[in-house]
């Protein structure tokens, strides 16, 4: 009886397509070492999982991820799916520790310098924000690197091949929330904020009365991107929509020519030279400890970095690959000499304000109420539902500094165009963990976070030693320019004046921290910047491109390294000129486009 059941009949089928066609899933380093590959993908992250998977629809090719964090599917990761739970993650196993150096215009404080350490890499811990800027970021890329295949009608068709709208987990009706012919149809879910929050309405509602900067824009996926709208964010029926879980999790059946290597660390290429002729990059040596025995790998095709705006200048470095003066002082000897590796670092600071609201529907309960807490997890783990279903903000505004704003007589306009905006606005609907004010005793709040999304401070990536395991100095340089600290000023002002709007009567109350915007000086403001900015994590540009031929930069346009052969960085390390928007769709855009790239190099399906 029980073998003519079609449920049984499909356990064996799914058991023998699982065992016999997945992609093998190592731990060790031993269980790859003697093996050889087309590719080597360093990073199983944000880029990494989707080259793993174009790479390996032809079934010829064979490819080894090697990731230095766990499986997605950990239970130390399960709070990684879970989209409300996105900022608890920070120092927890999925993440790599790291911190800034002291900042000198944040009061010489170290920031905390997140990325994560797990399959799915920054995408599986980022707070889930989902947007790809405007058109004019990826036109001004194709003009700095002389190469028009990055402009938007370009790339456009990878835009469509990472993503799809989807419902939101409360099944609310999205239609009139977006604009359909502007989405794709990739494997990366996105939605919309699922709990019609309080904030959002009031923030929404006063849009679209406003006139100016803050007015109401349909999509700020199509194109132009200034004004507020709903945020877009990066989660499918209340889940994560990773990396991990949109590009590598469908190939656990049915992908045999992949094999994945976790917890281990790629700790230098391997390089032959000879005379006359550039070097070339022949594998990659894997260690999981400091001192552990080391097992090399080699390449037929090329080794690809897709290890971060750290690891993959790290790996560089750590290979010769990089300043030749500061590898001397290390004990590293120079392959070959490309000054711009770790530098030219990009991130957008942050700073969070907070006002008390006359509301009880917001999130602030949730974070004093432990029961509260307990029965949303339980809603969350049962039906994937209620509010750990959402992301923390469900609205944003993107703005411009007015065009006669005093910085502009000094300074010239740092963003993509007149459809790029300076400064970005995030409203969650209750007191933000993302700050460094602790969480008052009692109130209801909304939370407008700040950020500077046209940065011009420039910062670095060193090593500390020559030993792969030890922590590199990262000095993002927060705010050292005048432009930023201007910007930071401006945004929060224009924010108060915002929030004057008629729509807000009789909801928004005082703001915490009264800055003495009235008092005609900035001090207040600017000290209030200087202790409270931390990053909202988009680091970017340490291995940035540049035209063929250029003296400065790192890779060509076709994201391969100058100088030598074989070897191609695909992550968010090699983004030119930082958008003016959250970066983790531009990097899947970076990543579709260098598959397609590859792909087209070596002829593959
Ligand atoms: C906390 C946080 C919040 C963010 N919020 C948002 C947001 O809301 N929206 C948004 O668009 N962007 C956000 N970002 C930024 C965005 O997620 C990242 O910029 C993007 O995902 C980076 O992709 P990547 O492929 O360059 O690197 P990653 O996704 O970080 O991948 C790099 C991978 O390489 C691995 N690795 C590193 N070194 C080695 C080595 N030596 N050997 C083997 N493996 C190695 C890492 O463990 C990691 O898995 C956030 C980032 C963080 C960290
Ligand atoms: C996951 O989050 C819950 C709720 O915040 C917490 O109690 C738990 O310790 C977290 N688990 C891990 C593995 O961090
Ligand atoms: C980050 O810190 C957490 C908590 O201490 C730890 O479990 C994790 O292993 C650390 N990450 C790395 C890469 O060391
Ligand atoms: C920050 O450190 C620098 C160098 O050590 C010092 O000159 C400066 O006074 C410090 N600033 C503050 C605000 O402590
Ligand atoms: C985008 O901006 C351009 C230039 O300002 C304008 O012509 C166009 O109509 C805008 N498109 C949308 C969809 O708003
Ligand atoms: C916490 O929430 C529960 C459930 O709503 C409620 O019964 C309890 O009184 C609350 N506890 C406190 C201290 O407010
Ligand atoms: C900029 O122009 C607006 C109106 O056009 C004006 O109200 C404002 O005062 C001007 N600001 C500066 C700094 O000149
Ligand atoms: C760099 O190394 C020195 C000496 O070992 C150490 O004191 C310092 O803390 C290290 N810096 C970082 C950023 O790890
Ligand atoms: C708070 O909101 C209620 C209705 O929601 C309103 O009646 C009341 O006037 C508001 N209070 C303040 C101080 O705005
Ligand atoms: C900034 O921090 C300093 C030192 O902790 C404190 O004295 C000052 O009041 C703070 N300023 C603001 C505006 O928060």
């Amino acid at each position: 009886m029980a073998y003519s059941s079609p449920y049984l009949y499909f356990v064996i089928l799914y058991v023998l397509v699982y065992y016999v066609n997945a992609f093998n899933l190592y731990t060790s380093p031993a269980d790859v070492g003697n093996k050889s590959y087309d590719f080597v993908i360093v990073g199983g992250g944000t880029a990494g999982c989707v080259l793993a998977a174009r790479l390996t629809e032809d079934p010829g090719v064979r490819v080894l991820v090697v990731e230095a964090g766990g499986d997605n599917h950990d239970p130390d990761a399960l709070n990684t799916t879970i989209p409300f739970l996105a900022p608890t993650l920070a120092n927890s196993a999925v993440t790599w520790n790291f911190t800034t150096t002291p900042q000198q215009e944040l009061q010489n404080r170290s920031v905390a310098f997140e990325r994560g350490h797990v399959l799915g890499g920054s995408s599986s811990v980022n707070v889930l924000a989902y947007q790809r800027g405007s058109d004019e970021v990826y036109d001004r890329w194709a003009r700095v690197v002389e190469d028009d295949g990055w402009a938007w009608k370009n790339v456009r068709r990878y835009y469509l091949r990472n993503s799809r709208i989807v419902p939101p987990a409360d099944g609310h009706s999205i239609t009139g929330q977006f604009i359909p012919s502007a989405h794709g149809n990739g494997p990366v879910q996105v939605s919309f904020d699922n709990r019609h929050d309080v904030s959002n309405d009031f923030v929404l509602g006063a849009a679209k009365m406003a006139t100016d900067t803050h007015k109401f824009r349909l999509d700020l996926n199509a194109g132009n991107f200034t004004g507020t709208s709903f945020l877009q964010s990066s989660i499918g029926s209340g889940i994560r929509s990773s990396s991990a879980t949109a590009y590598l999790d469908p190939l656990r059946i049915g992908r045999e020519n992949l094999d994945v290597l976790i917890g281990t660390r790629a700790t230098k290429l391997i390089s032959s030279k000879t005379k006359g002729k550039s070097p070339s990059i022949e594998g990659v040596e894997l260690g999981q400890t400091k001192g552990s025995a080391c097992v090399s790998v080699m390449t037929k095709k090329e080794v690809i970095l897709s290890a971060g705006v750290i690891g993959t200048p790290m790996i560089l470095q750590l290979s010769g690959i990089g300043p030749a003066a500061q590898l001397k002082q290390l004990g590293i000897s120079t392959l070959v000499d490309i000054p711009d590796v770790g530098s030219n670092l990009m991130d957008q600071p942050f700073a969070a304000l907070y006002w008390f609201v006359n509301s009880s529907q917001t999130w602030d309960e949730y974070l004093r109420n432990t029961t509260i807490e307990a029965e949303d997890l339980e809603e969350w783990k049962t039906k994937h539902q209620g509010l750990l279903a959402g992301a923390s903000a469900g609205s944003v505004s993107y703005v411009r500094l007015p065009s006669n704003a005093s910085i502009f007589k000094t300074v010239p306009d740092p963003s993509a165009g007149l459809e790029s905006a300076h400064v970005e606005m995030l409203y969650t609907n209750g007191f933000s963990r993302l700050g460094l004010i602790p969480f008052p005793d009692k109130g209801n709040f909304m939370t407008v976070e700040h950020v500077v999304v046209s940065p011009t401070s420039r910062g670095s990536v060193r090593l500390n030693s020559s030993d792969p395991f030890a922590a590199p100095i990262i000095d993002p340089n927060y705010l050292s320019s005048e432009f930023d600290r201007f910007a930071m000023m401006a945004g929060i002002r224009s924010t108060f004046d915002f929030l004057k709007l008629p729509a807000f009567k009789g909801f928004i109350g005082e703001p915490l921290v009264d800055l003495q915007l009235d008092s005609g000086s900035d001090a207040t403001l600017l000290g209030y910047i200087r202790n409270n900015t931390v990053t909202v994590n988009h680091g970017c540009g340490t291995a940035r491109m540049s035209p063929v031929g250029a003296d400065w930069g790192v890779l060509d346009p076709n994201l391969k390294v100058k100088k030598v052969n074989g070897l191609r960085v695909v992550d968010a390390s090699s983004i030119v000129l930082i958008p003016e928007t959250h970066i983790q769709a531009p990097t899947y855009i970076i990543a579709e486009k260098a598959a397609d790239m590859i792909k087209s190099d070596y002829r593959l399906r």
